[in-house]
């Protein structure tokens, strides 16, 4: 796909996001902010079987920061939660498509993968600490 069709891919989770908001008593609850900016994403789970049933996320943030959480519900909805271990980095560069984002606007994309990796270290604490500090470790690389 060309960097344009990526752009109104961007603008269009933009201005219509996926999955905004917040779920009535969640599972998971989860929120984090860009050090650079300030701007906070919060997300909510509701978990069943170990399924992500429901995934909503809420905050302000560029459109980069706001798509690319948008997106992210998209990958993960009704997968298991063991799908959250396996998104990297690039996983999300890829889907949002712009390859020359610099390291600023890279930590805006990357904002709701460590949202949402913290999330599970919440989720796993109590039930698998060698899988809560599993990612811990993955979400100090954003
Ligand atoms: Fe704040 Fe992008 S400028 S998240």
């Amino acid at each position: 796909m060309s960097e344009d069709i990526y752009r109104e891919m961007i603008l269009d989770h933009y201005r219509n996001p996926r999955n905004k908001g917040k779920i009535e008593e969640p599972d998971i609850r989860i929120n984090d902010s860009n050090p650079l900016c300030g701007d906070e994403i919060s997300i909510d789970l509701k978990v069943e079987d170990e399924i992500i049933k429901d995934i909503k996320f809420d905050g302000r943030g560029c459109a980069i920061s706001q798509a690319s959480a948008s997106m992210l519900t998209e990958m993960v909805s009704n997968k298991p939660l063991t799908t959250i271990k396996e998104i990297t980095k690039d996983d999300i560069l890829e889907n949002i498509g712009l390859t020359n984002l610099g390291p600023a606007r890279i930590k805006c994309a990357l904002l709701s993968l460590k949202v949402l990796k913290l999330g599970m270290v919440k989720y796993y604490v109590d039930k698998d600490p060698s899988s809560a500090d599993e990612m811990k470790d993955q979400s100090k690389v954003f």
